[in-house]
């Protein structure tokens, strides 16, 4: 499928956690090989964002792509879950620590603005907290500003998501959660996403559902029984079982194989009873 420029974001999106000296060119790879949505973190503990810059402008200057071309998402992320490599003065309110993220983020991307801005996790694993409230009002000011297009907020449970709604707070264009199987592939939140027309993003697809990658009815699906998909992976099939259920999905990948796998997912055929037997798997 070719990029879709003006479509608000595409349908898979490149994350470029855990890649160190690697980050610039395996953001350019995945340019190359067809990507056109970058997941990155002002955290440098697990992501250099400056290497997604160096990366994107490789891209830009070889004639791959142009900034338009791109849906770039990045993230605040509050010092618990930082090394000592801040992107913020540890000491400035909350507010601010949001704005000095945001411009260092757009420093390192080499850009203006943003596609879409995440609260990388809430202050606590259990509420929205009057911090969760004091960030997400700095982002929304930081969309209003036109810094971003879109906000999100990742790793929610949908308590979190319910508190904000009963706070009557704005609720976000995107959730990015872990994708478990067992917990119904995080039907609660996706049900809540649903309801409120907000894009669930899932990550770790792949690595956290290890034992649906080795099942039978995955292996089966792989196989002749679906000619338009004869040739799937389980992975493959994984990532296009997501799509189905309407799940925008991330791939971290390194292998440019691998790559071209995960995206020609989309092309695989999956009638709804096998959507479903997947869905119903585990949990
Ligand atoms: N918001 C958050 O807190 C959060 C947390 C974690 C991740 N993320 C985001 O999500 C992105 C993806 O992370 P992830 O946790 O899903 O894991 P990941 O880093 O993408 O790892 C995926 C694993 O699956 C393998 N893989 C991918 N495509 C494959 C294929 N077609 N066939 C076989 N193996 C395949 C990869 O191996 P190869 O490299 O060998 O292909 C890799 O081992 C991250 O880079 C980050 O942007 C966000």
């Amino acid at each position: 499928m070719p990029p879709q420029p003006s479509s608000p974001f595409p349908d898979f999106i490149y994350g470029t956690a855990w890649k160190e000296d690697r980050t610039a060119a395996l953001t350019e790879l995945a340019l190359r090989m067809g990507f056109r949505g970058i997941d990155t973190a002002n955290q440098r503990r697990h992501y250099f964002e400056e290497g997604v810059g160096h990366g994107l402008a490789a891209a830009y200057n070889a004639g791959i792509v142009t900034r338009d071309d791109l849906f770039l998402q990045t993230k605040f992320t509050y010092q618990p879950g930082q090394d000592h490599r801040l992107p913020y003065d540890p000491a400035a309110s909350l507010s601010i620590q949001v704005a000095q993220s945001m411009a260092s983020s757009l420093d390192h991307l080499a850009t203006d603005h943003v596609d879409s801005y995440v609260l990388h996790g809430p202050s606590s694993n259990h509420d929205w907290t009057d911090a969760d409230a004091e960030v997400w009002e700095a982002m929304r000011q930081e969309r209003d500003a036109g810094r971003t297009r879109l906000l999100g907020v990742s790793n929610v449970s949908r308590r979190h998501l319910q508190h904000m709604a009963a706070d009557r707070a704005e609720l976000p264009a995107f959730v990015q959660n872990r994708c478990y199987a067992r917990l119904g592939w995080d039907r609660a939140v996706r049900s809540f996403c649903h309801d409120h027309k907000i894009v669930y993003q899932g990550f770790s697809l792949l690595t956290a559902n290890q034992e649906v990658l080795h099942h039978p009815l995955i292996a089966s699906l792989t196989g002749a029984s679906l000619a338009a998909s004869a040739n799937a992976t389980p992975a493959q099939v994984v990532f296009r079982f997501a799509h189905s259920l309407g799940i925008l999905p991330l791939t971290g990948t390194t292998n440019p194989e691998h790559m071209k796998q995960d995206l020609t997912s989309r092309d695989i055929e999956l009638p709804p009873e096998a959507v479903q037997a997947i869905e119903a798997l585990a949990g």
